[in-house]
């Protein structure tokens, strides 16, 4: 990773382990690749926080021309305060609270540049905040496009009916009347987000298309105010079982059918998470300790029959399910590499675990060498690792280290374990 050896951090006691490594040139290199793809035309990549918050990655991408899709007032607030212009922020979630609300309006010299409206009854609610602070809230209609195919993981598939997420389709032609009644709230874009990690463009096409369908028969009543379309994230990276397409790949599709849909002249934004930060992130983790065991003989069971004993062999990390959650939630697969490894040695499949009391606490099975390494890093851990991580278990939060230019260039306090002690006395 950009020249830095990950074993010596993991041995620097002012590192130490679990830790996430992050190389900032590779993230910053993944967002000039994405914005070729635009070929020049106006966009907008708001890039999805919630995938990773870090101050240095947001600072990052902000300086690649990037803007924020934000899912709280907190997001919001760190985006702002890491220097993305409030015009550059689309703010979506299907419950925010009137304290967020008023702080997205705000903020800036006219709000965000758009709340995305879940739901026809968030618009009376937009009003009324924007109304009490004499302001014009601009707002974007997010569609649920009601795509009933769609391919991934059943807990990040957004966009069909079953979902909260989104205003349904049918519902378009009351959303526009209750925009058109709220003298507060502008209609600037519309916007889908139908899943995540697709590794095919079919979901996401079959999204814009149902989208740009809606717009184009809009335009006509709302055409004046509009100025983007949002297709939203989703671009899937391979985590090892491959992936077919890259993220320039769902922005060349969606652009194609914005222009078939006629909506060519209106800027594409997009809000990728995942794509921008996960394969460049590892979480480096110390092997604590292994465990052998045979299959026990069960009394009543002819054995003689019955499969025979086989030897269990338990790799115990010092990350866990707190730490990395993906495995456990999504039963997502990450890659495991020893930090150091001879060649030629003897390998063997090891089931790597956690310390946490839970058996979901499991990265699977992995073929490390035979003779435990010390320390062992997780691949493709930049996205939905640090910011799902938890205490739980009495666990401290990992600690991260960001590269740069082949070079720590900045890093984490790592937390006092007894820090966590003073906070549940209260
Ligand atoms: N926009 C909206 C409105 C979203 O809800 C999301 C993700 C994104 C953009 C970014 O999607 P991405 O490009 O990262 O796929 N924790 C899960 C993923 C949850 C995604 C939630 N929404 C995981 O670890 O796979």
């Amino acid at each position: 990773m950009s020249g830095v050896d990950l074993a010596a951090l993991a041995r620097d006691p002012a590192v130490g382990t679990p830790t996430y490594v992050y190389d900032l040139d590779a993230i910053a290199g993944e967002a000039r690749a994405l914005a070729a793809a635009f070929g020049g035309a106006p966009h907008l990549v708001a890039y999805a926080v919630k995938a990773n918050s870090a101050g240095p990655i947001l600072k990052t991408l902000l300086a690649e021309g990037c803007g924020a899709d934000v899912v709280s007032g907190a997001e919001l607030a760190l985006a702002l305060a890491c220097g993305v212009p409030a015009e550059k922020i689309v703010y979506s979630g299907v419950a925010k609270l009137d304290d967020e609300l008023d702080r997205a309006i705000a903020c800036g010299a006219r709000g965000v540049g758009a709340i995305q409206l879940e739901s026809i009854e968030e618009i009376v609610r937009v009003e009324r905040r924007a109304q009490a602070q004499g302001r014009v809230a601009r707002v974007s209609a997010r569609m649920n496009p009601s795509v009933e195919e769609i391919d991934t993981h059943a807990h990040i598939a957004t966009g069909h009916d079953d979902a909260k997420f989104g205003i349904p389709l049918d519902d378009a032609g009351a959303a526009f009347a209750a925009i058109k009644a709220a003298p507060h709230v502008e209609l600037v874009g519309f916007s889908s987000h139908v899943g995540s990690q697709f590794t095919s463009t079919a979901s996401y096409v079959a999204a814009a298309r149902a989208l740009f369908g809606v717009v184009r028969d809009a335009r006509a009543e709302h055409g004046r105010s509009l100025t983007f379309v949002d297709t939203g994230g989703g671009f899937g990276i391979d985590y090892g079982a491959g992936c077919a397409v890259h993220p320039a790949d769902f922005v060349r599709a969606a652009r194609a059918e914005q222009s078939a849909y006629g909506l060519g002249d209106l800027a594409l934004y997009v809000e990728p998470g995942r794509s921008l930060v996960a394969a460049h992130g590892v979480l480096l983790a110390r092997v604590v300790q292994d465990k052998r065991a045979l299959t026990h003989h069960r009394p009543g069971v002819d054995h003689a029959a019955a499969k025979p004993r086989t030897c269990r062999q338990w790799l115990m990390i010092d990350a866990g399910m707190n730490d990395l959650l993906r495995p456990a939630l999504y039963q997502a697969r990450h890659r495991i590499v020893p930090l150091e490894q001879r060649r030629g040695e003897p390998v063997a499949a090891w089931r790597v675990v956690g310390p946490v009391c839970e058996s979901s606490d499991d990265f699977g099975e992995h073929e490390l060498p035979s003779d435990p390494p010390r320390d062992v890093a997780i691949l493709d851990a930049g996205a939905y690792g640090f910011t799902m991580a938890s205490r739980y278990n009495g666990r401290a939060l990992p600690a991260e280290v960001f590269l740069r230019g082949g070079k720590v260039a900045q890093q984490s306090p790592r937390a006092a374990s007894d820090e966590w002690v003073r906070e549940r006395l209260m």
